[in-house]
């Protein structure tokens, strides 16, 4: 098993057992199936990773970048404004990586990406101050 392999099925591991997060959910329906395309447009991207198809990794980068920009909360914190930041630079590393067709760099994109997910929701269920 490839070094990559090992990480894509950690990552895998990762993201089935981290689905979870305990926001409140007194958001409109429409946002949480938002939260879903994301998650699955993640996914989207570990797929092609596996599958070493790059266009349908950009594609599945930059549909993500697309939800990205879209407005999901009313914190409108100099913290959440920069995890936000900090998750559209990792997507545009994914969509970069994928374009040069960086297997490398794409993994290490979404690697980075992955912990952005998980550093916003850690931010986000923490009490506030
Ligand atoms: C900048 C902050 C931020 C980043 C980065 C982020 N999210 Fe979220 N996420 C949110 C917010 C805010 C909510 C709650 C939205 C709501 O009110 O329903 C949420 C909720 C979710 C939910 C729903 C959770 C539940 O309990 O129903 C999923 C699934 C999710 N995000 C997946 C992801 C994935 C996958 C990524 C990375 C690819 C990601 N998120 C990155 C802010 C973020």
């Amino acid at each position: 098993m490839s070094e990559t392999r090992m990480l894509l099925c950690a990552l895998l591991l990762v993201t089935l057992t981290c689905g979870g997060v305990a926001v409140p959910d007194d958001g409109p329906a429409d946002r949480h199936r938002l939260m879903e395309r994301k998650l699955v447009a993640a996914q989207k991207i570990l797929t092609n990773l596996a599958r070493e198809d790059y266009a349908a990794m950009q594609s599945a980068a930059d549909d993500l970048q697309e939800l990205a920009r879209q407005q999901w909360t009313t914190d409108e914190s100099p913290r959440y404004r920069a995890h936000l930041k900090d998750f559209w630079v990792t997507l545009d590393g994914v969509s970069e990586a994928a374009a040069e067709k960086n297997l490398d760099g794409a993994t290490l994109a979404y690697v980075q990406m992955t912990i952005s997910c998980v550093k916003c929701h850690k931010y986000l269920r923490q009490p506030a101050e």
